[in-house]
Parts: C-alpha cells; sequence; structure tokens
C-alpha cells in the first residue's frame, strides 16, 4: 500500500465551473481517486479555489462589487457545482484562509533568507493616466513570440507562452487604454536559475511522464532558467511579509501553488489532528499526484518543485498527469471569450453520469478534442443502451421470472467460465490502465466488458430457456447478476451514482476493485425493485442546449431582465413589512431534498421558515447568517411545516439562489424601508 496525496489544479474563484475545467484537471482526478480508495489505498484528495490575483481583482472590477465579494460568491457557487457533479474532495479549501495566508509568509520568508529569493529594482509599466503599476493582464499588447494581439502582460491567450511585460509590443493600459512607459520599482524575486541544474537532475529521472510535460520543461531548461518576479503592486493578496513592502502582495502563482499544503492543513485541522498534514507533505514516500490542465504545466513542474526543494523536506511530484484541452467547435473554452458549457446550465437539464462517461471516453488526453452536444447524446445513449439496458434485462427478467430472488445456478459451463474470467481480466488490465492514469481507455475497457454481458445474456436466450430448461435459465440469470455486479465495481469511478443505483437494485454497496469478477451475490437473495437507470435522449434536445452554449455568465451584467411588474402605490409598498433577521437553526424536512426549516432571531422573536436554500447553500453557511425576512406575508404549510414568512433572495432565472445580505451593521429586528 502507498501513500497518495491527489490534486486538482486551485480553480479561479472568478467565475463558474465549465466543461473544459471538468475534462482537464478534475475529472480525471476524481476517477483516479474514487479508484485508488477502492484499491484501499490511503489517499487524500486535495483543492480549493484561488482567490487572488489578477483574473479575481479584474473580475471584479467588471461587475462592480469587492474583490472578498466577487470570491465568498464564487466559492460557494463552485464548491456547490462540484459537489453536484459528484467531486469527491476529502478537502475544497480557499486560499483566503487565514492559515494559507501565514503557511505562504513563513514560505517566503524562509526562501528570503536562503538565498533564493532576493531584492531586486527593476523597470515595470507604469500608467500615467491611473497613477499606478500594471501587473500582468492590467497591461495587454501584441506577443512577441507568436504576433497575436491577445497578448498579456503575464501570458499570450493564443501561443500560451509566458511572458514578460515588457517584452510586449505595443502595449497598453487595459483601465484606460493609454500608453503606459517602464518605471523603476523594487520587487523580491525567485531564483529560478539556483534551480536549474537540480531541476535537471530531477526531471531526468521522470522520463516516464507525459509527453506534453516533459517537451515543455525541456524547452524552459533548455533557454536557461532566470530570476521571477513573485511579488505584484496590488491592494489584493497575501501582503509581502516585510516592512518596507507596503502595497506589495506576493504573486498569486507563487501563493497559490502553496495553497495544496494549506488546504492539506486545513483538513486536518478539521479532523482534529493539526499535525496529520505532515504525514503527507513531509515524507519523501509520498505519491504526490498533479492533475492539471495544459497552461499549468510550468508551475507544477519548474516552479513548485523549486520552491518544494529550496524548503527542503517536502514531497515533491511524483507525477503530473497534464491533460490537453477541451474544445467546444474547434475553439478553446473561455471565460472572457464566453465560448464555454456552464456545469450549472448542464445539471439544469441532466444527472452528472452521463456527462462524466462523455467526458471520460472522449478525454483531452493526448491530444485537444472538441465537445458537441451531438456527440453527448450518442454517448449518452450508448451507456444507456449497453450498460443501463444490461441491468434493466437482468432486473426485470429476474422478477418476472424468479419473482425477485436470485436463482441457484446449476452449475457452469464454459460460456459462464468465461464470462467471469473475462470480467477478472477486465478488472486487472483497467487496474494497469488507470494507475497509468489512462482513463479514457479504462473507460472504454468496462464498456467493453458490459457489451460481453449483453451477449451473453443473448446467447443464452433465457427468455426461451426459461420455459425448456429452467436449470440452464437460473444458471444465465445467476450469472449474468454476478456480472452487473462487476460492472456496478468497475463502473462505480467514472459513474458514482448510477452504479450506486445498481447497487440498491442488487442489495451491493461495498466497492472493492478486488471483488470485481467474483461472485459477489448470493443465491436466494431478494433483489431491490427494478429502477431505470440512465435515460436516452432524442435528437432535437441540442438545440435547447446550444442556446445556453457560450451565454454571459449568471453573475455578469449580460444576464436577461424580466420584465417590470404593474407598478404599486407607495401605501401598497408600506403595508409590506421586511425585518432583518438571524439564522439560528437549520433543519432538514423529511423527503424534502430542496427546503429547510429555519428558526429565525428576529430581534423580539423567533419565527420558524421554511425556504427552498437546500441546493444552494449548507447549514454551516446558513447559521448565523443575517437574512432579510417578510414578515406579515400569510403563512403556509410546505410538506407539513409551518412557514411564518418568508426568506428573501436575488434569483437569476436560471437556478441560481442568492440570499439577501444585510449590511454588517444591520441588527435583528432592524425593519427594512
Ligand atoms: N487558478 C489556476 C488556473 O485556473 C490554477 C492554479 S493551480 C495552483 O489556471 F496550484 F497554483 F493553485
Ligand atoms: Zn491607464
Amino acid at each position: 500500500m502507498s501513500r497518495y496525496l491527489v490534486t486538482s489544479a486551485l480553480i479561479y474563484a472568478n467565475g463558474h465551473v465549465h466543461l473544459g475545467h471538468l475534462a482537464g484537471a478534475y475529472l480525471p482526478a476524481d476517477i483516479y481517486v474514487r479508484f485508488l480508495r477502492m484499491c484501499e489505498e490511503d489517499v487524500i484528495y486535495i483543492c480549493g479555489t484561488d482567490e487572488h490575483g489578477v483574473p479575481i481583482t479584474i473580475k471584479a472590477e467588471q461587475m462592480g462589487i469587492t474583490p472578498g465579494e466577487l470570491v465568498d460568491r464564487f466559492y460557494k457557487i463552485i464548491k456547490r457545482d462540484f459537489e453536484r457533479f459528484g467531486m469527491s474532495f476529502d478537502n475544497f479549501s480557499r486560499t483566503e484562509i487565514p492559515e494559507h495566508y501565514k503557511f505562504t509568509q513563513e514560505v517566503f520568508l524562509n526562501l528570503l533568507e536562503k538565498g533564493y529569493i532576493v531584492e531586486k529594482s527593476m523597470k515595470q509599466f507604469y500608467c500615467d493616466e491611473c497613477s499606478r503599476f500594471l501587473p500582468d493582464r492590467y497591461v495587454g499588447g501584441t506577443c512577441p513570440e507568436c504576433g497575436s494581439a491577445n497578448a498579456r502582460g503575464d501570458q499570450c491567450e493564443d501561443c500560451g507562452s509566458w511572458l514578460d511585460a515588457l517584452d510586449l509590443l505595443k502595449p497598453v493600459c487595459e483601465i484606460c487604454g493609454s500608453t503606459p512607459t517602464p518605471q523603476e520599482t523594487t520587487h523580491w524575486f525567485l531564483r529560478l536559475d539556483e534551480f536549474q541544474e537540480w531541476l535537471e537532475g530531477w526531471l531526468g529521472a521522470h522520463d516516464d511522464w507525459k509527453n506534453n510535460v516533459l517537451n515543455y520543461c525541456r524547452g524552459w531548461l533548455g533557454d536557461g532558467l532566470k530570476g521571477r518576479a513573485i511579488t505584484r503592486d496590488l491592494d489584493w493578496g497575501v501582503p509581502v511579509p516585510l516592512p518596507d513592502a507596503s502595497g506589495k502582495v506576493l504573486y498569486v502563482w507563487f501563493e497559490a501553488l502553496l495553497g495544496y499544503v494549506s488546504s492539506t492543513m486545513e483538513l486536518f485541522a478539521k479532523r482534529g489532528e493539526p499535525e496529520g498534514w505532515k504525514d503527507y507533505w513531509l515524507d519523501p514516500e509520498t505519491r504526490l499526484v498533479q492533475f492539471i490542465g495544459k497552461d499549468n504545466i510550468v508551475f507544477h513542474a519548474i516552479i513548485e518543485p523549486s520552491v518544494l526543494h529550496g524548503l527542503g523536506d517536502y514531497v515533491l511530484p511524483w507525477n503530473i498527469p497534464s491533460n490537453e484541452f477541451l474544445n467546444i467547435r474547434g475553439e478553446k473554452f473561455s471565460t472572457s471569450r464566453g465560448t464555454a458549457i456552464w456545469l450549472k446550465d448542464y445539471l439544469a437539464h441532466f444527472p452528472p453520469d452521463p456527462m462524466r462517461y462523455a467526458l471520460a471516453i472522449n478525454a483531452p488526453e493526448n491530444r485537444d478534442t472538441d465537445f458537441s452536444w451531438d456527440e453527448f447524446r450518442q454517448r449518452n445513449n450508448e451507456l444507456a443502451d449497453v450498460f443501463g439496458n444490461f441491468v434493466n434485462r437482468i432486473m426485470k427478467f429476474t422478477h418476472k421470472t424468479f419473482d425477485g430472488r436470485v436463482p441457484e445456478p446449476a452449475g457452469e459451463e464454459q460460456e459462464e467460465r468465461e464470462l467471469m474470467l473475462s470480467a477478472a481480466a477486465a478488472r486487472d488490465e483497467m487496474e494497469e490502465l488507470l494507475r497509468n492514469f489512462k482513463i479514457k481507455a479504462a473507460c472504454l475497457r468496462v464498456m467493453d466488458l458490459a457489451r460481453e454481458g449483453n451477449r451473453y445474456f443473448d446467447q443464452s436466450q433465457p427468455w426461451k430457456t426459461a420455459k425448456t430448461d429452467r436449470d440452464k435459465c437460473a444458471t444465465t440469470i445467476y450469472y449474468s447478476i454476478q456480472l452487473a455486479d462487476s460492472l456496478r465495481i468497475l463502473f462505480a469511478p467514472f459513474i458514482p451514482f448510477t452504479c450506486e443505483k445498481t447497487g440498491r437494485m442488487l442489495g451491493s454497496s461495498s466497492l472493492l476493485w478486488k471483488d470485481a469478477g467474483g461472485e459477489n451475490i448470493p443465491h436466494g437473495r431478494q433483489l431491490g425493485e427494478p429502477e431505470i437507470l440512465l435515460e436516452k435522449l432524442s435528437k432535437g434536445f441540442e438545440e435547447v442546449m446550444q442556446k445556453e452554449d457560450g451565454k454571459p455568465e449568471t453573475a455578469d451584467s449580460g444576464t436577461e431582465v424580466s420584465a417590470i411588474k404593474e407598478t404599486v402605490s407607495y401605501d401598497d409598498f408600506m403595508k409590506i413589512d421586511m425585518r432583518v433577521g438571524i439564522v439560528k437553526e437549520v433543519n432538514d424536512i423529511e423527503g424534502a431534498d430542496k427546503l429547510f426549516r429555519l428558526m429565525v432571531d428576529m430581534g423580539d422573536h423567533t419565527r420558524q421558515l421554511v425556504a427552498g436554500m437546500k441546493p444552494f447553500y449548507s447549514k454551516e453557511e446558513l447559521i448565523d447568517r443575517k437574512v432579510v425576512v417578510l414578515v406579515n406575508l400569510q403563512p403556509v404549510k410546505i410538506m407539513g411545516v409551518k412557514s411564518n414568512g418568508m426568506v428573501l433572495a436575488s434569483d437569476d432565472g436560471k437556478g441560481g439562489v442568492y440570499l439577501l445580505q444585510p449590511g454588517s451593521d444591520a441588527c435583528q429586528g432592524n425593519g427594512i424601508h
């Protein structure tokens, strides 16, 4: 048994999750982790939001809110959407937590003391109109590498080169459009040149890694590493922990990479073992596996190892499975360019599993792949036909012919032996593939096994033998049920929700990889009621989905706005009594998956309210939260529970609900006019 520390790139808290994110750094990692857990490996899966840097401040400016409000809002949305998609993180943290500030500042000071970080004066673009320095994406211009006009001060949007802002041709200030000029300023530099030799040796020992990672690193090392500024002039981020550094923060990339460590610290703090993170990060035997998209290679394969090596004692990446991009109609998914399919829009129409399957089997492992709704429909239907249908046929047959009880086999023939051997072979081949990050091939393999199951069922013709040879029929059904259970296990990392349902029907919930290929379901067991596992989609649904593609995000000003309702008189409005309350208790309501029963402190009394907040907020997020309550609404009973008023929220018309938030100086009982 080995100890695994698996990470997915911390996602920027400046927008919604889209399918490109999922296909690159998230879904493959989740499949890998679920598989390792089923092999009873010691594994933790770490992620979180990346909440600093220019991508955040620019987005907040566009939306007219503070960076803090932006990241609070998106942290919640992202966390919720990942959960709904079945991402099984052990911890989903954020870089705004105090532990993260503390840790990153310590790391900075540690490397400064060792001489790996040095202070230097440098030239940087300054905008006279805006009276400020222009870090990273605040400068735009023409890329010196590829000539694209879409280059920014940190990276070219088109060729992906990591740039030095001063090399941009035709620089412009992205805030006001004027031409900035280079001015002298002071920053702290990470001396990557100090690590060149060590990196060459270390990377040289990992020649089994994916080619995209190795080629990228060879290119970098070939050019010779130089010092890189790791501080910025911004007022949002982790402050540089030195007396003479006011107005300077740590560069988001330097600091975000350390978020994997602080998220692990948070996980163990929550578990009540504050030292537990060290077992993972300070043990050289730990297998640190970092799933990323290809645009993140340099940070994870060059910068992060240098920092960790500079600190000493820290584990280094054991592998960096970096994926290519998922494109939509040949173009890169891009939040800024509005070419994206949002996870929340998908989930408003469909369950998670068909998309998990479609993205796994079409994973951009070695080259960019293209997403289309037409392909999605075909994949959905293939899964329904092959796996859904297999389970469905057996369940129905067992209920019809054997009263829902697993029949006793009359003895196995060659076909049955072959079927079970085939399941065991699939298990072993898939294990080999998954351990080598070949998610797509593993997914194809389990589909082949499901097809074999259907073939076995068809060739054995149990609908005929039910009348002519009952023993033979019982044998067919018994072994078909065993295969269904193997498929439940082998499919589980890919489509966990469907496999859970299958488990309910078969009466088995244990998920051990080694059980696949075995006879796990004893004869005589009463099976559950047949449930439809997967629904097929007919042609034409694409049009509905395509309308949503690339639409501006919910929280943007581009949101569709409904028509204004009929005018009401001032007197009518004044009849409405709204007050500030504080949520004190949050309870589930039996049988209601969207509702919470809230007890809200209104200052002079406590009242009970029923609110449809469960899909959007966790109990912890609601407790002690200030809300706006309409207190003179006629009480109603919802699911048998009395609701004495209404909690007010804004609604984006697309399924998103956001509680109205009274300011920090509002107290319970205050009226609202
Ligand atoms: N937020 C970055 C992105 O989405 C990834 C950061 S990975 C980290 O591209 F390790 F730096 F956090
Ligand atoms: Zn300007």
